[in-house]
């Protein structure tokens, strides 16, 4: 074999290993295209997710007008089949948003998890949000509220692609009493809000 015919052959061996490589993304991308999804709930015979507040475990209102939230949810979903032979990971994201008179819209994440196995995609139970919301200037006490699911598939290769739903609209308690511990002006009340039909 020359030196010439060695080389064409490593040119045509290299040119069918890119040849390779591009079907291969190509593959990823288009699997990725079909499996954009909407997440389900996590009983087989609901369809959609839920997500909602169960209870308001703290709000406190400071002196500058602006509040502390924390609270506890009751969670809900499946986003396991949005996962392909492509997917690194999913990350889910439950978002907390609301208007106030200086700024239309206000979100914040009170709880998240990244999954890298289908049964973590998989979520169900009451779970106390991972983070307070504390507002900047305005107080979100007595506001309307909508909490989103938002999700993110990481892919091995490819585009990362997200998704959001909408899944509760409801309204944090306005402040109630005064608490004697705080100094005059801050205001604190803990309240049990309950779902009708929940315990
Ligand atoms: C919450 O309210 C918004 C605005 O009215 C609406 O677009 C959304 O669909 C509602 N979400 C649910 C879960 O009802």
């Amino acid at each position: 074999m020359s030196a010439h015919n060695g080389w064409l052959r490593a040119n045509a061996l290299f040119s069918l290993a890119v040849v390779a490589l591009s079907v291969i993304a190509a593959c990823a991308s288009f699997t990725d295209r079909f499996t954009q999804c909407q997440p389900r709930s996590s009983i087989p015979t609901l369809s959609e997710p839920k997500i909602s507040i169960v209870s308001h475990d703290k709000i406190v209102r400071r002196k500058d007008g602006s509040d502390e939230l924390h609270v506890t949810l009751d969670i809900d979903y499946d986003l396991s089949h949005c996962a392909t032979w492509n997917t690194r990971a999913v990350h889910a994201q439950v978002t907390i948003g609301y208007e106030t008179e200086r700024r239309l819209s206000n979100e914040a994440t009170v709880w998240d998890r990244t999954a890298t196995t289908k049964q973590d995609m998989r979520v169900s139970g009451r779970f106390p949000g991972k983070y307070g919301v504390r507002t900047v200037d305005e107080g979100i006490s007595g506001r309307a509220v909508e909490l989103k699911l938002r999700w993110a598939v990481l892919p091995r290769s490819g585009k990362m692609w997200r998704g959001v739903q909408s899944v509760w609209n409801s309204t944090i308690p306005a402040m109630e009493e005064e608490n004697p511990d705080l100094e005059p002006g801050q205001r604190r009340m803990i309240k049990q809000t309950r779902t009708p039909g929940m315990p």
